[in-house]
């Protein structure tokens, strides 16, 4: 068993420095640079989702990522206490969003989707959102 938490406010800053705090927990297991930056890169759009759709860009959300390794697998759960997702499954389908206004795509879900090898969503309207996912480290 080899758990990693860590707990910080929704502001964009906080994006790479979860980003890079993952890679330099997975790096301990020398996975590939490929496989380190698909998990960062996945890491970013569910971090990025958490401050952006989760807590609407107000500085004052808590976003809490739950990680461990086991047996080279790499668990990684990034939570947020925001406003939840209506259907999970729609909002995980390719190209839907509720801020196509805003240059965003759609995507986010289809990136974490292909780059980790699985992803458990878990949400709640006005109780937040989890994003489970795995991936093996070598
Ligand atoms: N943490 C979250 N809290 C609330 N809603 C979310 C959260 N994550 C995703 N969503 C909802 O799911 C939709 C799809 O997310 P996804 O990341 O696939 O696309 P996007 O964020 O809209 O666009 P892109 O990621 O390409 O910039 C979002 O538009 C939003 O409505
Ligand atoms: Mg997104």
């Amino acid at each position: 068993m080899d758990i990693l938490k860590v707990k910080v406010n929704s502001i964009n800053a906080n994006e790479s420095f979860l980003r890079s705090t993952i890679g330099a927990y997975c790096a301990r297991k020398n996975p590939s640079i490929e496989t380190i930056s698909d998990i960062k890169t996945a890491i970013s759009e569910a971090v990025t989702n958490a401050i952006v759709h989760g807590y609407s860009n107000d500085s004052t959300g808590v976003i809490e990522i739950d990680a461990k390794i086991i047996d080279d697998v790499l668990f990684v759960n990034v939570i947020d206490y925001g406003k939840g997702i209506e259907n999970v499954e729609v909002a995980m389908q390719d190209f839907f969003t509720t801020k196509g206004d805003e240059e965003r795509s759609g995507l986010g879900f289809t990136i974490m989707s292909s780059f980790m090898d699985s992803i458990e969503v878990v949400s709640d309207p006005g109780e937040g959102t989890s994003v489970m996912m795995s991936k093996k480290l070598n």
